[in-house]
Order: structure tokens, then C-alpha cells, then sequence
């Protein structure tokens, strides 16, 4: 792929309102917690969350010591960062395709509901393994195309694309399925062994969770979850980056000297007032406590 991949640009949309808030996905919700919290460690130092969008579930990474929340929607941000506060948080509006950080420096990633809007998933694995430190973490969940429901679907020559073939599927503009050979395949070649598979949210019918208490439906899906079958809507990999080719570095403290860089000339930066300021010269926002690295001033 040599043009400049898209962007799903969820600008100030409405996905916290329309998707979450009262729309019946307390289930969903909470089987996603459920895994996290199985899958994340007692401690660590800082987890990135990439495409944290207004920060649904950012209040599960509790146990690093800094979380950095990574969105394209400043708005997403501004509106996390108002329940979240500055206490442990560091809010950054940027491309994941060109993240704005130094190499190495988390110990921890995760990125949920996020790799669907991906049509480069290569190009942003890349980056993944380039921001992560040796043996970190990376918690990744993404929507499996070969579900029960596309297999049943494919049987009776409705679905219009093959849920067993490896290539992603783009369903609605923007948004993919992807097969779990495929997704395991792409992030072999970063370097990351996986630990563990995790199936999830089996039981997404408007029907069962309007019958069945979510408390319920969450403890069978859990049960579920455990056969490690790969044939539910979502699938949870639990991730670490064994490749021995960068040097252990110092996680560090000071988010301008340690953590950052300027997405464009790769260098650190100075902060002014509200803006950033790299050693080139290249000048990016600060608004409302959000580093915006989309586009620079001028
Ligand atoms: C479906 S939302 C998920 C938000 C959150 N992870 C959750 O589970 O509630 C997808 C998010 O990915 C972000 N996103 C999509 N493409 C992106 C990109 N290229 N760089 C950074 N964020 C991106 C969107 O802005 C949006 O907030």
C-alpha cells in the first residue's frame, strides 16, 4: 500500500451517546472488562491505550503508574480528560499510523475496538513494536470475522463475503473483519508471541440481553471464554514483544525529554504556553491539556 492509508475521523461524533450510554451494551461492556482485568498485570510503569476515544474503559488500567491515551478525536480527549483529570494521564490527539513517540517507551499497550478501522494493519503493528519496550505487554482486541453468526449466515448464501477466507473484510466503509490466522500472522512478524486467545461476547442478541440479566449472560460468556474456540464476534489477544532487536531503555519521566517526539522531523520538543515546539522548528497545539500532533500551525 504506497498511498497514505484512510482515517475512521470519529471527530466530535456522538459514539459515546449513540453506541454506550443507554443503548443495551452493558453486556459487551462488561465481558471487555472481564478479560482485562485478567489479562492485565499487578503493576507497570505506563501503558499506552491506543484509540481511547472518551476513555470507556480507560479506568481499568489503574494499576500503571501513568496511562497515555492516544486518540485521532481531540474531542474524544477533551471529553476523557474532563472525567479523568491530568493525575497519571497524558492526552494525545495523533495519528496511530504516525505516533509521536520516542522508541521503547511503554511497558504496556492495549487497543480495543480500534484495529476495525485499520486498512493498513501492517503499518500500525509497525509502530506498535516500535513505541514498545522489550517484553511489554500489548492487549489486543479485534472484531473475528469468522463468527458463528457469518458461518451460519455463509451456509445459507447471505453473507456476500467468505468468513473462512484469510484477507480482512471491509463490511461498511471503513470498518473490517478480520480472520484470526490473519491477525496472528501480523503480529508474529512484529515480534510478539502470543500468551493467550481469548473468545468474547458470544452472546450479542438484542434478544438475550433484553431476557437475561447482564451478571448472567457475562458468567457464560466467561465460561465461553475459556474454550478458547475462535468463533465469537470479538477476540482478545494477550501479547508480549520478545524481539531482541532494541536496546532495554529508560522508560523515563518527563513526557517533552523522555516520552515524545515530533511526529514530522522525529525530534524532541520544548513546550511554550500552549504549544509544542520541536528542535526543527515544527509547532503543534496544546488545547485543553490535549497534545494535538494531527496537523501543525503554521
Ligand atoms: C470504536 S472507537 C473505540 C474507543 C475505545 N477504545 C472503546 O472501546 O470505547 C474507535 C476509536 O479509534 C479511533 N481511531 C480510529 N482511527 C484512528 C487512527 N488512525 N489513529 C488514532 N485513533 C484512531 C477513533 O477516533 C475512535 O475513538
Amino acid at each position: 500500500m504506497t498511498q497514505q492509508p484512510r482515517i475512521c475521523d470519529y471527530g466530535d461524533s456522538t459514539y459515546r451517546q449513540d453506541f454506550w450510554e443507554g443503548q443495551g451494551r452493558e453486556y459487551e461492556d462488561r465481558v471487555e472488562r472481564q478479560v482485562l482485568a485478567q489479562l492485565l498485570p499487578e503493576s507497570g510503569k505506563r501503558l499506552i491505550e491506543i484509540g481511547a476515544g472518551f476513555g470507556r474503559i480507560t479506568n481499568e488500567y489503574h494499576m500503571y503508574e501513568q496511562v497515555v491515551l492516544l486518540d485521532y478525536s481531540l474531542e474524544q480527549l477533551q471529553y476523557a480528560r474532563q472525567q479523568l483529570g491530568d493525575d497519571g494521564y497524558l492526552y494525545i490527539a495523533a495519528d496511530a499510523y504516525n505516533m509521536p513517540f520516542q522508541s521503547g517507551v511503554f511497558d504496556g499497550a492495549t487497543m480495543i475496538r480500534v484495529i476495525h478501522h485499520f486498512e493498513n494493519v501492517p503499518a500500525v503493528m509497525g509502530q506498535i513494536g516500535d513505541i514498545l519496550a522489550p517484553q511489554a505487554k500489548f492487549i489486543l482486541e479485534f472484531a473475528n470475522k469468522r463468527n458463528l453468526k457469518a458461518m451460519i449466515r455463509q451456509v445459507l448464501g447471505r453473507n456476500g463475503w467468505d468468513p473462512y477466507a484469510q484477507d480482512p473484510v471491509e463490511f461498511v466503509e471503513l470498518n473490517f473483519n478480520f480472520h484470526p490466522d490473519y491477525m496472528q500472522e501480523q503480529v508474529n512478524q512484529i515480534g510478539f508471541e502470543l500468551h493467550q486467545l481469548i473468545p468474547v461476547s458470544w452472546f450479542r442478541s438484542a434478544f438475550l440481553k433484553r431476557t437475561i440479566p447482564t451478571g448472567i449472560l457475562s458468567s457464560f460468556d466467561g465460561m465461553l471464554q475459556k474454550t478458547g474456540l475462535t468463533y465469537s464476534p470479538s477476540i482478545f489477544l494477550d501479547l508480549e514483544l520478545t524481539t531482541q532487536s532494541q536496546d532495554q531503555v529508560d522508560l523515563g519521566t518527563n513526557e517533552l525529554t523522555d516520552i515524545l517526539k515530533c511526529p514530522q522531523s522525529g525530534t524532541t520538543l520544548q513546550r511554550d504556553a500552549d504549544v509544542a515546539i520541536s528542535e526543527s522548528g515544527v509547532r503543534w497545539g496544546i488545547y485543553d491539556g490535549v497534545y494535538d500532533f494531527r496537523n501543525p500551525l503554521d
